[in-house]
């Protein structure tokens, strides 16, 4: 039995600003990763096109997350950086995958039935397919690890139900090649090409909420810019958002099983939390029995302490977006290079002569 070679690999759409949920809910771990990792960070601008067809400024939209993950601390030189469609062995592959996965499984998506809302027949067929690009996006690089936010644990449940299906169907193929290894998943031995991939999910923010409504996901598309906090505030926009947040009249408990039932109470704590890289449980020792009056400055500093540097770098780094430019272009060399090792493998495997 062996084991696949880590590759940590995730993605993030240039749609609108990004906001704290995607800071905290995934680049915060990008960097955290970086130690002792082989990571590839991607910037995936084919899956935009599925929120919205036409674009006001793509390149623009595009460099601004790539700034994003320099800004916070990702190094492009040892990971690799790069726009998603500057690799279209990801198109490629997803076209394989969607004669891999079945329909029954798309219609199971969430994130598909919230964003098509009522009116399902005028969906585009990107938006349903998203899922399979996604699994694509991993596993062209043969990808193991994907650090996200709770809201794509779906997706990620069916890149290894798609992996594992390609195993299966495969098998026979696989095994006439050395390209295949023996894993096991679950108890289950399986002569497997691509892995089973697994979702970095914990921390102390795999969710955060709207400052408005405890109960709702921050994002991009709240019609409230007071619901979330964007990369871009300044300093006064971050504090009035924080003093603005809604909260119940209580203080806050020594203990996190004094959160339950207080959504608003256990956004404010796990944002802290995933701020300080402390738990939460370490959070409330320190402030437990306080009020908000003085848990809600100390958060301001803090928020403003960690993200300011970010915005200012990123200003800086779009005002002159030829360094960038520069990080994204040979980023996609690298990845395109990777990614052709996989598809080489893939369409062998599939039989397709070239
Ligand atoms: P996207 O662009 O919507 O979001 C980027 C990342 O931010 C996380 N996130 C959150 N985390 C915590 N709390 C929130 N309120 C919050 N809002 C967003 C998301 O979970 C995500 O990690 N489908 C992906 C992009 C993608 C991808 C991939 C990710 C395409 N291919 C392959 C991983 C691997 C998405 O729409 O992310």
């Amino acid at each position: 039995m062996s084991e696949f070679k880590k590759v940590v690999f995730s993605g993030v759409q240039p749609t609108g600003n990004l906001h704290l949920g995607n800071y905290l809910g995934a680049i915060r771990k990008f960097v955290a990763l970086q130690e002792g990792n082989d990571c590839i960070y991607c910037v995936v601008d084919m899956h935009a096109l599925t929120a919205q067809l036409v674009h006001e400024d793509m390149p623009n939209q595009i460099r601004s997350i790539a700034a994003a993950f320099i800004a916070s601390g990702i190094d492009p030189e040892k990971h690799i950086v790069f726009n998603q469609s500057a690799v279209p062995q990801h198109a490629e592959l997803a076209w394989i995958f969607n004669c891999v996965a079945r329909i029954g499984w798309m219609n199971r998506m969430t994130q598909f039935k919230d964003k098509a809302g009522k009116d399902r027949e005028q969906a585009s067929l990107g938006l349903y397919a998203y899922p399979s690009l996604m699994a694509a996006d991993i596993l062209v690089y043969r990808g193991t690890h994907v650090p996200v936010g709770d809201d794509q644990k779906q997706h990620l449940e069916l890149a290894r139900d798609i992996a594992m299906k390609f195993n299966l169907d495969y098998a026979e193929h696989i095994r006439k090649t050395d390209y295949g290894i023996d894993i096991t998943v679950g108890n289950e031995p399986v002569h497997a090409y691509f892995p089973m991939v697994e979702p970095l999910i914990d921390g102390p923010a795999p969710r955060v909420m709207s400052l408005r409504d405890g109960t709702k996901k921050m994002s991009k598309s709240d019609p409230s810019d007071l619901s979330r906090i964007n990369l871009m505030d300044d300093e006064e926009a971050i504090s009035k958002k924080i003093r603005k947040a809604k909260t119940d009249p209580e203080g806050l408990p020594s203990e996190i099983d004094g959160l339950k039932g207080r959504p608003e109470a256990d956004n404010l704590v796990g944002i802290y939390a995933a701020l300080a890289d402390r738990s939460k449980a370490e959070v409330l020792a320190e402030f437990g029995g306080q009020q908000f009056s003085v848990f809600k400055p100390a958060l301001v500093d803090l928020a403003v302490n960690v993200l300011s540097p970010i915005t200012s770098e990123m200003r800086r780094l779009m005002s002159d977006t030829s360094h960038i430019d520069a990080i994204l272009r040979n980023g996609g060399e690298r990845a395109r290079a990777r990614a052709e090792v996989t598809m080489k493998e893939v369409r062998d495997i599939v039989g397709f002569l070239y």
